[in-house]
């Protein structure tokens, strides 16, 4: 086993973690030892693992269809999912293209965008924008958008590499400033750089209201608001990558709905299937579409994946869709945010916490240690005291399932203090 993200001779100290069931938000491992998943298994768990619904749902998809080629063949999972998730995205996006992990989704609405331009007879616009610190995924595509060095620039001689233009971070308002008026700046950077550039540009990609990967770093929904009136009045796609902050992570459905705007894509994957499959989808407007639709085939969008739409995927996302309407998720979330976030006042007044931070379902802080293997040692630490914490550089951050207790919250809580205190 050669493990992802991972330089596998850390492993020589640190043993794996053999995991032999879930329940709920915990993992147990083979001598019964638990341990509370507050990061949602990579952030991609919405109602614990093993959940008697989605179970049942992939149980009866089963017996009917376990997947089929979607070139020239349909079936009923991969139709109602498109229809349920058109009627529940922001109006406009009703076309539905699949992919399987979130970086395929990625590389799809960057060929998607261009080739829309190319198709449109503007082939030109080639370049696209990205935010600082922004992460859209490893595969080369999506890692020539993303700002992160050391996931990028080993691989940088291989990139098509884009403008970066600074981030709306909310950490970055000056004194007396506000997070509104940090979004503001940054949105007047990325208007001088679109007004000399839009020409060769085709898409401004951005982790709308959460950039998970470079820190949990949030803004203010003002900067989105802003950059989509930049793109449509410069003539540049907006790539919405909701892959991490989708179904309900930052209170809302999907994040794009707290700045009140619609992207040209929106890309979904990770909460998608509730962590059961892998399954990303790239919702597109009729315009995008409608640059496609010809009789020469070259024009038409001919990227695939041979699991495209898979059915018992599909089928596990129509399970989630299920519960999110039955049991009024996003509207109970809300409320336990707010206990959660009270009951966390401790933890955010603690010495060592820096810039304490929460959007819906996030909680996040930078922590002020002078370890150089923080990440590491906090993942220990925190393993031992029975939480899966997997901080990035000096930043920890809670995204549980939606299902924890209160007191399992208070559990995550009381353990990272107790952590900090050790560091
Ligand atoms: C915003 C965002 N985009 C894309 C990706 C890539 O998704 P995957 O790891 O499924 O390829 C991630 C993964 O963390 C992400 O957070």
């Amino acid at each position: 086993m050669w493990h992802p993200c991972t330089q596998m001779k850390q492993h020589e100290t640190l043993p794996l973690v053999p995991i032999a069931r879930g329940e709920g938000a915990w993992l147990v491992d083979f001598d019964g030892r638990r341990y509370l998943d507050a990061v949602s298994s990579w952030w991609v768990n919405l109602f614990g693992h093993s959940h008697p619904r989605i179970n049942a749902a992939l149980r009866a998809q089963l017996d009917d269809l376990e997947h089929v080629i979607l070139a020239g063949f349909t079936h009923r999972p991969v139709v109602e999912l498109s229809e349920r998730l058109a009627a529940l995205a922001p109006p406009g996006l009703g076309h539905a293209f699949y992919g399987s992990d979130g970086a395929s989704a990625t590389e799809i609405a960057l060929k998607m965008s261009f080739h829309a331009w190319v198709n449109r007879g503007q082939p030109g616009k080639r370049e696209f924008v990205s935010v600082a610190g922004s992460y859209h995924g490893e595969t080369l595509g999506a890692l020539a958008v993303t700002d992160v060095p050391l996931f990028r620039d080993t691989y940088a001689p291989l990139l098509h590499r884009g403008a970066t233009v600074p981030s709306p971070d909310a950490r970055l308002a000056r004194p007396g400033e506000s997070a509104r008026d940090a979004a503001e700046r940054a949105a007047q950077a990325l208007e001088a750089h679109l007004a000399t550039q839009h020409a060769t540009t085709a898409a401004l990609i951005v982790e709308p209201l959460v950039q998970g990967a470079s820190g949990m770093v949030m803004h203010d929904p003002h900067y989105l608001a802003r950059a989509r009136e930049l793109c449509t009045h410069f003539g540049v796609h907006l790539i919405a990558d909701e892959i991490m902050t989708g179904f309900g992570r930052t209170g809302t459905l999907f994040a794009c709905e707290q700045a009140g705007i619609r992207p040209d894509f929106l890309l979904l994957s990770k909460g998608i299937t509730g962590g059961y499959l892998p399954l990303a989808c790239v919702l597109a407007t009729d315009e995008v579409y409608g640059a496609f639709w010809h009789d020469d085939v070259a024009r038409g969008f001919l990227h695939s994946h041979s699991y495209t739409g898979n059915a018992l995927a599909c089928r596990a996302a129509l399970a989630v869709l299920d519960i999110f309407r039955d049991d009024d998720v996003i509207a109970v979330n809300r409320t336990k945010a707010e206990r959660w976030t009270a009951r966390a006042a401790a933890l955010a007044g603690h010495a060592r916490v820096r810039n304490f931070r929460h959007r819906g379902m996030i909680w996040a802080f930078d922590a002020d240690s002078e370890r150089p293997d923080f990440a590491r040692w906090c993942f220990a630490q925190a393993l031992a005291r029975g939480v899966l914490l997997r901080p990035i550089g000096r930043t920890i951050y809670f995204m549980p399932p939606y299902v924890i207790t209160d007191e399992e919250f208070g559990l995550i809580c009381d353990a990272t203090v107790e952590v900090l205190d050790a560091a």
